[in-house]
């Protein structure tokens, strides 16, 4: 049997009937930029976040660079996020000229741990009403927003991360590009924060046939400042109150993201049910650890993550007999070349380390079979047994 690790030529069938025409009717209208489709989905987004505005933007990392620049980070500020994600947390990070800080995540859930948040704020800062100070030895910026990853596509523990903001005087603002849809006690991810900033890159659980992205928010300035980066800082045709960045949303995409929108709940629900098959078959399996979904929160599978020990020879194993695989992420930021220059050892991040030598993403798609989970979960029993 051959299992790819994500199939979207299954997803396009089942949609090819509405989006075919929508590219045609958007070639004979020549509308590529803005217009209908881009504000349409932007209000449906919203609606979907339980966030007052969404602005669409041309990327995952476009939404986090603009939402950091939109909430007044810059050069000589520090954003705090954890060094088990995806490059673009991080890029986005210095490419608006602060510099990213790493705190190890929960070893349960792998997203931040926000004890080590307030460990490594109360070790280095004093926290007080009007903001951080640095600690007499500290060399490090000030930080000024935390940037929690909803890694895999469950919320990190929002309350207990905005308790530490609020104490330590720092904005939230959410890596959500994983996790559309999650909840974290019932709100969805991206509807916390300052700002929530989603990919719809084309394999997310809301992807788009090419690039897209989008910022929800609450606050109606936020909203308005990120819709004036995105379009070379213009609120009105070349009346430019500042330099901003070609990073909109295309009108064909955002009618690609419409259709898509209207199934991602029942996408996302076969997403959990296959989840669930997962952890029925391989939980009592010696040696795998497969994921927790937290109290509270609902986890909405972008990636189905298992732990084991073996696991290059576990991939191979796999891969040999037709099934796809991932990793996500093999090598932790910080021990990554990117960021040499910053002096980070082995063995600073424990568990981030222990977990991106052990974990192996799983077929995971809506359209996966009962009998594909069985025929995955039977050759892992089969090579667990062996080794
Ligand atoms: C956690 C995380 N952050 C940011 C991004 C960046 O999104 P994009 O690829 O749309 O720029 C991604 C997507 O790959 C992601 O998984």
């Amino acid at each position: 049997m051959n299992i790819p690790f994500l199939d979207l030529k299954a997803q396009f069938r089942e949609i090819e009937h509405e989006v075919l025409p929508m590219v045609k009717e958007a070639m004979e209208n020549a509308a590529f930029i803005g217009g209908p489709q881009v504000s349409g989905f932007e209000a449906e987004f919203a609606s979907f976040c339980e966030s007052k505005y969404c602005v669409g933007v041309n990327s995952g990392t476009d939404a986090l660079r603009f939402a950091l620049l939109a909430a007044g980070v810059g050069p000589g500020d520090a954003v705090i996020t954890v060094p088990h994600t995806f490059i673009a947390t991080t890029e986005a990070i210095s490419q608006v000229g602060a510099k990213p800080v790493f705190v190890d995540i929960d070893p349960k859930t792998y997203n931040m741990d926000p004890k080590k948040l307030e460990d490594y704020l109360s070790k280095r800062f004093k926290g007080n009403a009007s903001g951080l100070q640095p600690s007499a030895s500290s060399i490090e910026p000030r930080p000024k927003a935390v940037l929690p990853v909803h890694i895999y596509g469950q919320p990190a523990d929002m309350d207990a991360i905005a308790a530490v903001a609020k104490k330590h005087n720092l904005l939230v603002i959410e890596d959500a590009c994983q996790a559309h849809g999650a909840l974290y006690k019932g709100k969805k991810a991206g509807s916390m924060g300052v700002a929530g900033c989603f990919s719809f890159y084309p394999g997310k659980n809301l992807g788009a046939y090419g690039e897209g992205g989008a910022v929800v928010t609450q606050s109606e300035d936020m909203a308005n400042k990120i819709r004036m980066i995105r379009d070379h800082g213009q609120a009105k045709k070349y009346f430019h109150d500042m330099e901003g960045y070609n990073g909109r949303l295309d009108a064909i995409q955002a009618g690609v993201l419409r259709i898509k929108l209207r199934r991602l709940e029942t996408w996302n629900e076969a997403r959990r049910r296959n989840a669930k098959h997962y952890n029925e078959l391989l939980s009592p399996v010696k040696g795998v650890t497969v994921p927790l979904e937290a109290n509270g929160s609902r986890h909405v599978y972008h990636l189905y993550v298992i732990l084991v020990d073996d696991r290059d020879g576990l991939q191979k194993y796999l891969n040999d007999k037709g099934i796809g695989t991932g990793l996500h992420y093999p090598v932790p930021l910080h021990l990554q070349k990117a960021y040499s220059h910053n002096g980070h050892k082995e063995g600073e991040f424990p568990v981030t380390e222990s977990v991106a030598k052990r974990l192996l993403s799983l077929p995971m798609f809506p359209e996966l079979t009962k009998a594909q989970i069985e025929y995955v979960a039977q050759s892992i029993k089969e090579f667990m047994k062996k080794s």
